[in-house]
């Protein structure tokens, strides 16, 4: 897919920005803190419904409006156009999502439709950050490309909560009555997740296995791997993965009494990364952890690509600055031969040697406006 065209108004520092984008590479030049990455923002909501960055509809406002509105154009590798616009309305509190002014049925059946990949500094938290920072970019991965994940994935946080009430709300003393249809559900559900995950992960280190080979040549030796509360098979079927969350569940009922908290399942899982045998977690150097979280991305665009059937739109955000020059360049080329490309940077000049046209363009943004847009043939 690419997206033609997008109208911001209120959003964050764009009172009313429109781009008309080439169908390749987009750079968005500009001095800090001028509303770049505020763009790339912008357009994620087209493909996610919501902001990459996890903050709320109102941070996103702009200071002092009422109202935010974001309105694309998009157009499917089969050449076919939607108009997806999205109404905020801070009076009502409500947001609008649309798709040739119809509402989806759901939410979650949007997520995949228009795929999108997103690197940007925050996304470093994947590689160095806390197990939940990595079940939330595979979580995401996998529900862009299955919409019954993206539910399933919904149930399961539902039952969460209701459980971690419960456990919360019996201050220590003995609740395993009202505990135990919420223990089916967990393990039911959980088992899906698990599951999904642990045959996500397999398919998904070739992908991360020819990102690498991309990048830095065969040198390095990538591996995934799932980790889980429970002591799991190389392949493990629901059933055994639910039968050894019931389990678990016993075993650790006194500590979850305790806690009062759910302490078994998918939600407390991880996944380990490592290179040449090492977890990179704790051994990687800067660089290793730089270019495996490229790797992931473009494994991630290649992934989505296959399963979507659509070729997802790339968001990278400053990402050139935190690379070096052999690196940049030949991240550029491979970003080069992509789809549709978004990039964000300060600094133009490893851009040198393009050629900007209808393919290829570049914005000057400037408090949260587009000064000059160059096409320059
Ligand atoms: N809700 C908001 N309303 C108005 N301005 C905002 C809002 N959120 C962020 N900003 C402003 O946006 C600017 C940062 O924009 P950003 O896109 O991150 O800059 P950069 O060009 O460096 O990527 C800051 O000046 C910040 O104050
Ligand atoms: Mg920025």
């Amino acid at each position: 897919m690419i997206i033609q065209h997008a109208h911001l108004r209120n959003f964050r520092n764009h009172s009313d920005t429109t781009f008309n984008f080439a169908t390749q590479m987009n750079v968005l030049l500009g001095n800090n803190g001028q509303g770049k990455t505020n763009a790339l923002e912008a357009l994620s909501f087209f493909s996610l419904t919501k902001s990459f960055y996890a903050t709320s509809d109102v941070t996103v406002m702009k200071k002092g409006e009422t109202f935010f509105e974001l309105d694309g154009t998009l157009v499917s590798d089969s050449g076919k156009e939607f108009t997806v616009r999205i109404a905020y309305d801070h009076a009502q509190k409500e947001k609008k999502y649309t798709i040739n002014n119809g509402v989806p049925d759901k939410l979650s059946s949007v997520i995949g439709k228009f795929p999108v990949v997103v690197l940007s500094p925050e996304n470093s938290s994947i590689t160095f950050g806390a197990p939940s920072e990595r079940r939330k970019f595979i979580d995401l991965v996998i529900s862009q490309s299955s919409a019954m994940y993206a539910e399933q994935v919904l149930e399961y946080r539902k039952i969460l909560r209701q459980r971690n009430a419960i456990l919360h709300s019996a201050r220590g003393k003995d609740c395993r009555d009202t505990l135990s249809p919420w223990n089916e559900m967990l393990v039911h559900h959980g088992a899906i997740l698990i599951n999904k995950r642990q045959t996500f992960l397999k398919e998904f280190l070739p992908y991360i296995t020819d990102a690498f080979l991309h990048i830095v040549g065969e040198k390095e030796t990538p591996m995934i791997a799932y980790t889980s509360t429970i002591q799991l098979d190389e392949t493990e079927s629901v059933e055994s993965i639910k039968h050894k969350l019931s389990q678990n569940l016993q075993q650790k009922y006194a500590d979850e009494l305790r806690f009062r908290t759910t302490l078994v399942g998918p939600h407390r899982d991880d996944i380990l990364f490592s290179l040449n045998e090492m977890p990179i977690k704790h051994f990687a150097s800067q660089g290793q952890h730089k270019t495996f979280l490229v790797a992931l991305k473009v494994a991630e665009f290649f992934f989505l690509k296959q399963r979507c059937n659509e070729t997802p739109i790339f968001l990278l955000d400053d990402v050139f600055s935190e690379l070096d020059e052999e690196r940049s360049r030949s991240l550029l080329a491979l970003v080069e031969s992509l789809g549709q490309t978004f990039i964000t940077t300060t600094d133009e000049k490893i851009f040198g040697e393009i050629r900007w046209n209808t393919q290829r363009k570049k914005f000057f943004i400037n408090s949260g406006a587009v000064i000059n847009e160059m096409v320059a043939v």
